[in-house]
């Protein structure tokens, strides 16, 4: 949609008009979006077949460096997808495989990987370790953007179950600036943060299911 446009459709308008447009939107999307959805998950399974070589089966990795995509939410995928195909986040591994992806692709596994049950692999961390993380993560007020265990929403990954490795890379690297596509986000969270505190943190969220 255009600048103008949008801004014709936001103008405010009288109210009983204004109350058939909120129906109408409503049934719209109650109408299409169940089966847009489910197009493009079959789409989108097709299309991973190249991706759960390392992200596991129906994108529930049990390898340490891949990370699990089952569960993820899909806003969140798309764009670390776009991200590698830009290069805005890279990965010698991954970047190549996000190369040739095209914005329906991205859409369709996006949409794919979202709809799949998290199977989540525990790791074994001693208990003292666990409850230091559920302290650093209530101090630094993580579940104010990640939601309460670590759910995630829209634009911000679901972390609980994640791969506990993967979890301790992910804040190193933005810790020392290797990641930087958070809009400076989890660059400031993760500057005071000890490596102790790193590997406790993600013994916590790991352990959240
Ligand atoms: C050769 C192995 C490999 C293949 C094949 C692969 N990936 Fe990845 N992927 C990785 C690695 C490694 C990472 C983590 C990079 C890092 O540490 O930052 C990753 C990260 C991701 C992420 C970011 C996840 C997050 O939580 O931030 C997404 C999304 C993703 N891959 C999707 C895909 C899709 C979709 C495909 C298929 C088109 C695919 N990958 C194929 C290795 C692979
Ligand atoms: C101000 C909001 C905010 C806060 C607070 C925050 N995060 Fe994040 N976090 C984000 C966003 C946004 C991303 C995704 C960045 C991107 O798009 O690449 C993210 C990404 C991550 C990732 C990478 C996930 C993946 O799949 O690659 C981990 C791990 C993470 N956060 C853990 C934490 C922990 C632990 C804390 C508390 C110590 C925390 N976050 C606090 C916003 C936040």
């Amino acid at each position: 949609m255009t600048g103008p446009t949008l801004r014709a459709t936001l103008r405010p308008r009288p109210t009983r008009h204004r109350a058939w447009a909120v129906l109408l939107c409503g049934w719209f999307a109650a109408a299409w979006l169940p089966l847009a959805a489910r197009a493009d998950a079959e789409a989108g399974k097709a299309k991973a077949q190249v991706c759960v070589a390392c992200h596991g089966p129906m994108g529930n990795s049990t390898t340490p460096d891949y990370p699990i995509l089952a569960g993820q939410t899909a806003r969140y995928i798309y764009l670390q997808l776009r991200d590698f195909k830009e290069g805005r986040r890279s990965d010698p591994r991954m970047s190549p495989m996000a190369a040739n992806l095209s914005r329906e692709d991205m859409q369709d596994l996006a949409d794919y990987f979202a709809a799949q049950k998290l199977v989540s692999v525990p790791f074994k961390s001693d208990s003292a370790s666990i409850e230091a993380g559920r302290k650093k993560s209530a101090e630094v007020l993580c579940t104010m953007c990640h939601l309460g265990g670590f759910a995630g929403q829209n634009e911000i990954p679901r972390v609980s179950g994640q791969l506990y490795p993967y979890i301790v890379k992910q804040l190193q690297d933005f810790r020392s600036h290797t990641r930087t596509n958070d809009a400076g986000n989890m660059a400031s969270v993760t500057r005071n943060l000890s490596d102790d505190d790193i590997r406790n943190l993600a013994a916590y969220v790991n352990n959240l299911q």
